[in-house]
């Protein structure tokens, strides 16, 4: 990563708005583990390439996570980008490579960032395959993308309004607090007991940090996490990430639904 991570995200907007032709970019969507078949009802294609094709992204190491940037028009009219993948703090690329994409597309001038996730879900009302919605987080990587004197609030950082808005798509939609864990290694029950001890509903491996620099960027975001197994403890067995796949593909043609319908009205 460059020495001026901001400058090198604003390098990749103006690629990214040269290349398909837009004065520029007013929603996104990261996709995360299991979500990859949401992204096909999102809107009009107009366009697609690598990530790795625009400056400062790395090609996504991650099984089961895309490496491609789409251009939508949603059905609202609005211009959206597509991640279809992020990289992940556990990759050891450092945290600004993390939210590279986050302020790529707040430099391409988008203001609404749906971030999403699969996780462990420590409510054993939420089966796997459930979709919650992030209340609030606590961050447990012991990193920000943030340096210096930086005090960005992060009150209500997962944006009330955009959760109404999100639940006038599906009512059931329940809300929880995401713990993010370094990873990679999957939390040991006394981890997860621990997460649930501070206020944590959901575990996983991503989202606060992006969630950070987009609030940093004045980005309103809307957390939106798949539970794609019980968390460790809560599971009576081992944890898998074929599993988290596997709850990913069961859950697609719902996670599709939901994610048009968010678009429609984002
Ligand atoms: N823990 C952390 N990350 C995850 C999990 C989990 O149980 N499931 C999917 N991502």
């Amino acid at each position: 990563m460059a020495d001026d991570p901001y400058a090198l995200a604003r390098e990749a907007a103006a690629e990214l708005l040269r290349r398909f032709d837009l004065e520029s970019i007013e929603l996104a969507f990261v996709l995360g583990s299991g979500w990859s078949a949401a992204a096909d009802d999102l809107g009009e294609v107009l366009g697609s390439c690598p990530l790795a094709d625009l400056p400062g992204f790395a090609a996504p190491t991650v099984v089961g996570h895309g490496g491609e940037l789409r251009i939508v028009r949603t059905a609202a009219g609005k211009t959206a980008a597509l991640f279809t993948g992020r990289t992940h703090y556990y990759e050891g690329r450092g945290v600004a490579q993390v939210v590279h994409g986050v302020r790529t597309a707040a430099a391409a001038g988008v203001s609404t960032l749906v971030l999403t996730n699969g996780c462990g879900g420590l409510n054993p009302a939420w089966p796997p395959g459930t979709a919650v919605l992030i209340r609030d987080h606590i961050n447990l990587t012991a990193a920000t993308p943030l340096v210096g004197p930086t005090f960005i609030d992060m009150t209500d950082a997962y944006a009330p309004r955009l959760r109404d808005l999100a639940r006038t798509v599906d009512p059931t939609l329940p809300e929880g607090v995401y713990v993010q864990f370094h990873g990679p290694n999957f939390e040991t029950p006394a981890e997860v007991r621990m997460a649930g001890v501070l206020g944590g509903d959901l575990v996983g491996m991503s989202t606060t940090l992006e969630t950070i620099a987009a609030r940093e960027a004045g980005l309103d975001v809307l957390g939106v996490s798949l539970v794609t197994n019980q968390a460790a403890g809560i599971s009576p067995t081992p944890l898998h990430h074929e599993e988290v796949l596997e709850a990913g593909r069961e859950a697609g043609p719902r996670l599709r639904v939901l994610l048009g319908g968010l678009a429609g009205v984002l």
